[in-house]
């Protein structure tokens, strides 16, 4: 969601920025800009749409020492070319650009900026404005006028701040919203996102909230809102240019969906030791043994995955699992037990609502995980502990590679405790081999493109709504596929427990609505789930099956390799993935950035 970008140096800042917000596409947006100094010279240049839109209005002598860029994702005010940011003081002076909402935007308006001429909506706008009131109306040096400022705002933040009298200063502060120093030779950056300057620099620093950073481009000074200097060290970011390539793919989603095998496999030798076993860091599986119960907090696709793997990990662990979904749990936490662990489930590892839990658990004391797919990402600097999972870069908005490597992390949780306590479940599961039959099981189902197209095709051209039906974990899947093709094709999509259909929501269906059925290896369920599929059939649904082999009858429409019944959300979800990318390209739609939506979602 939203991306910041800025520099100071000996670099062409414009090419910088630009080839920034291009990496932060991913991220969602709405509308971009830029501003860039060169001397005395200023260029401020904002566009709706794309940055290829962007791109266009830039004039060919546009180049620059210094300059700041934004992608937005609207909160406050219409996408518009008005709103778009960077937004700048009543004279021009200070340039800003914000990722994040200020609470109090209405009572600062209204305290202090009477007289302001405010050209948008937006509360970016009114926060320069108060910041240029302080330097110019009030005399206050920028520190000072910034540091001011920043103890008036509420809310969620990372800004990154220009005066057009000192075209060599970048200032920078961060409250709750994700930003990074990166550091260079001659010159220095700032991003809301490793990604977007991977191709500059390999080394980061952090930023912790409520600190101010005065970068130049010899020079970065960490301070707190006091103005007391802050030592602190940087880090080597782990990321390779060629992960974040399209290659010869059409879409990132595509190229995610196929790398799951790889993944898988990946995975297992991240986690084993030299004899092959299965092997996590010791204070994590006593964390885990010390808790009388695991909450599990994440949202969207990261909270499917939790349900994903409750079943397995009460087994394995023998301790129970309640889910939270994380945007209720920063403010309505139900009663705890005894000895809580919160394990957060995060691809980005920045999404806002998780990160309001984990700040409210550091406070109780609450020990935690967090399982992520980026290092040194804000949820898993702030939790005690943090598992990775190693799937490489996920760009796609609609998660997948990452959906499937969070159960495969958390099995490998599971089995590591289940094997330390002696559970005679865990000694039965070879997880090493468990996990590649499952690869194996998605590429046979990744070998099938072409036959779920055709299905797709049929089943779901024109329709409006869908349905996904399951039982047990296949429910769990059934929630995640629903969201997936949601997401994307913007088919409305409801992922249900078979047997509750009946208790209310099977007066929706009638001829022609598509409902796919989902069948794993578990005997009983899957003869009500076959009897549910006949009371929609008999209603005139047109039902596709995905069943796995063990089960499958001949008429079935997608079979599914067998795997280990823990993991057999990790085989099903396969198809649906396909099942949702197909629609959504027949449909003529972007398949990587879907309307609304945002990779990464740094506000609550
Ligand atoms: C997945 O397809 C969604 N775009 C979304 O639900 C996502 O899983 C959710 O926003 C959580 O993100 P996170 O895993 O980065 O915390
Ligand atoms: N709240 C700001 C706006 O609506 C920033 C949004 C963002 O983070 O992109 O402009």
């Amino acid at each position: 969601m939203c991306g910041i970008v800025g520099v100071v140096g000996n670099k062409n800042a414009t090419d910088i920025l630009m080839q920034g917000l291009e990496k932060l596409e991913y991220r969602g947006y709405d509308s971009a800009g830029i501003y860039v100094v060169n001397g005395q010279k200023t260029n401020l240049v904002k566009s709706v749409g794309r940055i290829a839109d962007l791109r266009t209005k830039l004039g060919i002598d546009i180049a620059g020492t210094a300059g700041i860029g934004h992608t937005r994702w609207a909160t406050h005010g219409k996408p518009s070319e008005i709103n778009a940011h960077p937004h700048q003081s009543e004279t021009a002076r200070f340039t800003l650009v914000h990722n994040g909402v200020i609470e109090n935007f209405a009572e600062i308006k209204s305290d202090y900026l009477a007289g302001h001429n405010l050209k948008g909506q937006t509360d970016t706008e009114i926060t320069v404005h108060l910041i240029g009131k302080f330097a110019e109306e009030d005399g206050l040096s920028v520190l000072e006028a910034f540091r001011k400022a920043l103890s008036i705002i509420e809310g969620s933040y990372a800004f990154a701040l220009m005066d057009a009298k000192d075209a060599d200063t970048i200032y920078v502060a961060k409250n709750k919203s994700p930003l990074l120093i990166g550091l260079g030779d001659g010159y220095n950056m700032v991003c809301s996102d490793a990604m977007a300057m991977i191709r500059e620099t390999s080394e980061y620093m952090e930023i912790h909230d409520k600190e101010l950073v005065i970068v130049k481009a010899d020079s970065v000074q960490v301070q707190d809102y006091a103005g007391n200097a802050i030592e602190r060290g940087s880090y080597t970011a782990e990321l390779d240019l060629s992960d974040i390539g399209k290659g010869t793919y059409p879409y990132y989603m595509l190229k995610e969906i196929d790398e799951q095998p790889t993944v898988m496999r990946k995975l297992i030798s991240a986690y084993t030791d030299d004899a092959g076993k299965i092997t996590v860091d010791a204070d994590i599986i006593k964390a885990v043994q010390d808790a009388d119960r695991i909450y599990i907090i994440a949202a969207g696709t990261s909270y499917h995955a939790g349900f994903a793997s409750k079943d397995f990990l009460e087994q394995l662990t023998d301790t129970p699992v309640e889910l939270g979904i994380a945007s209720e749990w920063g403010y309505n936490q139900p009663l705890l037990s005894q000895k809580p662990l919160f394990i957060f489930i995060s691809q980005s590892g920045e999404t806002a609502d998780s990160r309001q839990v984990l700040v409210r658990a550091n406070k109780m004391g609450i020990p935690s995980l967090t399982v992520t797919n980026v290092p040194g990402s804000t949820l898993s600097r702030e939790a005690n502990y943090t598992m990775l999972l190693h799937a490489g870069p996920e760009i796609a908005v609609a998660s997948t590679k990452a959906y499937t490597a969070q159960i495969a992390t958390l099995a490998v949780l599971a089995k590591a405790v289940g094997d330390a306590n002696g559970n005679s479940k865990a000694a039965d599961f070879d997880l090493v081999h468990e996990l590649s039959i499952v690869a194996q099981s998605i590429e046979a189902s990744l070998s099938e493109k072409d036959m779920i197209e055709a299905k797709v095709a049929d089943l779901l051209a024109t329709s409006r709504n869908a349905f996904y039906i399951g039982r047990g974990t296949d429910y769990y899947v059934a929630m995640e596929a629903s969201l997936k093709l949601k997401e994307i094709s913007y088919i409305q999509c409801e992922g249900f427990a078979a047997g509750e259909l009946k208790h209310g929501t099977i007066s929706l269906i009638e001829d022609g609505v598509p409902v796919i059925a989902l069948i794993s290896n578990n005997k009983t369920l899957a003869a009500h789930t076959r009897g549910n599929i006949q009371e929609v059939a008999a209603r005139g649904a047109s039902v596709l099956t995905v069943v796995d082999e063990a089960t499958a009858r001949e008429e079935d429409d997608i079979k599914v390799r067998t795997v280990h019944p823990y993991l057999s959300s990790i085989a099903m979800v396969v198809p649906t993935q396909l099942v949702a990318y197909y629609a959504t390209l027949q449909r003529g739609l972007d398949v990587d950035k879907p309307r609304n939506l945002a990779k990464s979602v740094t506000v609550e």
